[in-house]
């Protein structure tokens, strides 16, 4: 069973000192939250501190990325090692931005998965079509070309682990999210082809959840649909209060699809 997670991604915005008020205040909100993980992805910068913020509570710390070397002459990079040393727990991989603006391929991503294991953290690996790919019916055939190529080489004990996030480009900052239906038949998609390539098991455990103009009047119906595990949120992650809003909302709506059982999806 799948305890839902909701992530925030808060890109390439705030400071030490706001990232250490957000999660301050974010951990006196979610303490007594149950049946849903609770992650921020605050900007390297800010990992470390955010961590001491978070320590022994239940939120989580993610990087938004990392470097597959371990150490070494790689000006400007930082390894999962260090990300870990930091604090975080989990890490962004293959986010689209990355994708589109910083040159990432299904290639690096998979370095990227393998280094993530290496050091300990629990991979969040984006995946997702363009506006022209999904037109061009296309869809399907670049999910499979990104779980067989990103997640190349893994075992079954870490896609267990593994939480994929289906994050159709065209909705990422666009305010245009995918419809419920279309969220339920990408993330079921997703799901069979976990099964086919790493197992029954490993499938049933590994978390897919939808990213991509998540906002607290839309979640509850993205997670109301089948394997629709969470969320992965960016603009909305940024203001401590509407990331309450989605994390307890999403909860609910996990909860009422199952029936009023614990928190699991
Ligand atoms: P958004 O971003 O919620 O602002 O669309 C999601 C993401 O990029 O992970």
């Amino acid at each position: 069973m799948r305890i839902p997670l909701i992530a925030g991604n808060w890109k390439m915005y705030k400071t030490v000192a706001e990232a250490v008020k957000y999660v301050k205040e974010l951990r006196g909100l979610v303490k007594d939250v149950d049946g849903v993980e609770v992650v921020v992805a605050p900007p390297f910068t800010a990992v470390h501190a955010a961590a001491e913020a978070a320590r022994n509570s239940n939120v989580g710390i993610a990087a938004q990325d990392l470097y597959w070397e371990r150490e070494g002459a790689f000006t400007g990079e930082v390894s999962g090692v260090m990300v870990r040393d930091a604090g975080a727990e989990y890490v962004i991989i293959g986010h689209s931005e990355r994708r589109t603006l910083f040159g990432e391929t299904d290639a690096s991503v998979n370095r990227r998965m393998a280094a993530a294991f290496a050091a300990g953290l629990c991979p969040i690996a984006c995946i997702g079509e363009t506006l022209d790919q999904r037109e061009r019916q296309e869809t399907f055939d670049v999910l499979d070309r990104q779980i067989k190529l990103g997640l190349d080489g893994l075992g079954s004990d870490q896609i267990a682990q593994l939480v994929v996030a289906y994050e159709p480009v065209w909705a990422i900052g666009t305010g245009r999210n995918a419809t419920p239906a279309q969220a339920a038949e990408a993330h079921g998609y997703i799901r069979k082809r976990l099964r086919q390539w790493f197992g029954a098991e490993a499938a049933e455990l590994c978390h897919v959840i939808y990213g991509g103009s998540v906002k607290p009047d839309n979640i509850a119906d993205l997670m109301s649909q089948p394997d629709v595990d969470g969320a992965l949120v960016g603009g909305a992650s940024l203001d401590v209060r509407s990331f309450l809003d989605i994390v307890t909302r999403g909860r609910d709506a996990a909860r009422r699809r199952q029936g009023g059982a614990a928190g699991t999806v």
